[in-house]
């Protein structure tokens, strides 16, 4: 052990009023923990979830405060509900019991919001239409906490944001999140492979029914202007047509697949569709549009459009339903558990070594980072020659197109 190294269990006292340098002994590894000195410049972050929730986000948390009290000596302030809690000063030091027994656990013990943006704030969403620019807020709460460094847990309109924060001066890194895995720069966000699952779970459900009664049935999911989630569950599910965003779909190819189907026998069709899917040459279906959100407008209903048409079309019985918040709930899988724990542990590490205005990031199988600027540059959409598709055209699963 070199001199420069602290023993953190001859520090530990019972009270806050005990410690050396007045910090919380709550926030002290376990006996026989060290950490090297050097690193201790980075002594207090903040950390924070924003956008709509997915599994794993807990798993980050829990992830983030572990190694940056374990290995770091670095306390971490909890943001809670997004930006909403960094405008407001809102939140509380996270100590090892907050973070203990949360891997298993869906949602965010922080709390988030996907309809604030500190750049076009709205104090009271009552009132829309009166909105400010709060950054300063956020800089003064940041400040007075002594932060050193802040990690963001979103999607790309989070990221996009903290990249602008970064420019004002904050230090920040990003952990990608969502499950439609539409964040560019990394092959894979963490709450994803829990969607698919719980979607291929209602998938397999449908099907009974869709036998049962000989019926055409839609299945919607999300994943907003990318179309992962539904390809994933719809070839997991063993969906007959597959509708994503980036493939414009005609009422006729459908209905074709449908008709070939029955003439082979089988009297009912499952089709699993992304809520951004829409016919050639029209648009999608908006549910809702959030003012002063980063991301205003909300995807759904197609799926009911499209049944109406489909029973029209062809006189088979067609039903829809939409998965909604079901795909964002639930706790997460084994691998959203450790892509989180891997992503999370990264972050920290990034932050120790002083490697601000990153996200970390998922290529191929490797855990890296990448410059907070990449998932501004637009989501990651599915390829059209991507090899899933190839591989479901090949059993015959039909895309709208042809
Ligand atoms: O980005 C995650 C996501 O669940 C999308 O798939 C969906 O379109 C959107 O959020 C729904 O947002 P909200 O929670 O505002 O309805």
């Amino acid at each position: 052990m070199s001199a420069a190294t602290l023993v953190f269990a001859k520090n530990v006292r019972t009270s806050r009023t005990q410690t050396r340098d007045g910090r919380n002994p709550a926030f002290l590894p376990p006996a026989g923990v060290t950490h090297s000195a050097a690193m201790k410049r980075i002594q207090r972050i903040g950390l924070f979830t924003g956008g709509g929730d997915a599994p794993g986000l807990n798993a980050v948390i829990r992830g983030v405060v572990k190694s940056a009290l374990h290995t770091h000596g670095i306390e971490v302030y909890g943001f809670t509900d997004a930006f909403r809690g960094l405008v407001l000063g809102q939140g509380h030091w996270l100590t090892w019991n907050d973070v203990s027994d949360i891997l298993t656990l869906g949602g965010t013990i922080l709390g988030t919001t996907n309809r604030d943006n500190p750049f076009d704030f709205v104090d009271d969403h009552r009132h829309p239409e009166k909105r400010r620019n709060a950054t300063r807020d956020v800089l003064t709460h940041y400040r007075r906490l002594k932060l050193d460094a802040l990690i963001a847990v979103g999607g790309d309109g989070t990221l996009q944001c903290c990249h602008k924060l970064a420019a004002l001066g904050l230090r920040i890194v990003g952990v990608p999140k969502t499950i439609d895995n539409d964040v560019r720069g990394t092959d894979l966000t963490f709450g994803f492979n829990t969607a698919v699952t719980t979607a291929t779970e209602a998938v397999d459900k449908i099907h009974t029914t869709a036998f049962s009664h000989h019926r055409v049935m839609l299945i919607e999911v999300m994943g907003r202007t990318a179309g992962w989630l539904a390809l994933q569950t719809g070839i997991a599910g063993g969906g007959d047509v597959i509708l994503l965003p980036e493939i414009p779909y005609r009422l006729d190819a459908i209905c074709a697949v449908i008709n070939q189907r029955a003439r082979r026998g089988k009297h009912f069709t499952i089709i699993v569709v992304s809520e951004g899917a829409r016919p050639h040459g029209g648009t999608v279906v908006v549910r809702d549009r959030i003012a002063g959100s980063p991301e205003p407008i909300r995807l759904g209903g197609v799926s009911t459009v499209l049944a109406k048409q489909i029973e029209q079309a062809t006189g088979i019985e067609t039903r829809s339903t939409i998965l909604g918040y079901l795909q964002r709930g639930g706790g997460p899988t084994p691998y959203d558990r450790f892509l989180a724990t891997q992503f999370a542990t990264h972050a920290v590490e990034l932050v120790a070594q002083r490697k601000f205005d990153r996200m970390v990031a998922l290529r191929g199988n490797k855990i890296a980072d990448v410059p907070l600027t990449v998932p501004g540059r637009g989501p990651r959409l599915v390829p059209h020659n991507s090899p899933a598709i190839q591989m479901a055209r090949r059993i015959g699963t039909g895309f709208g197109d042809e």
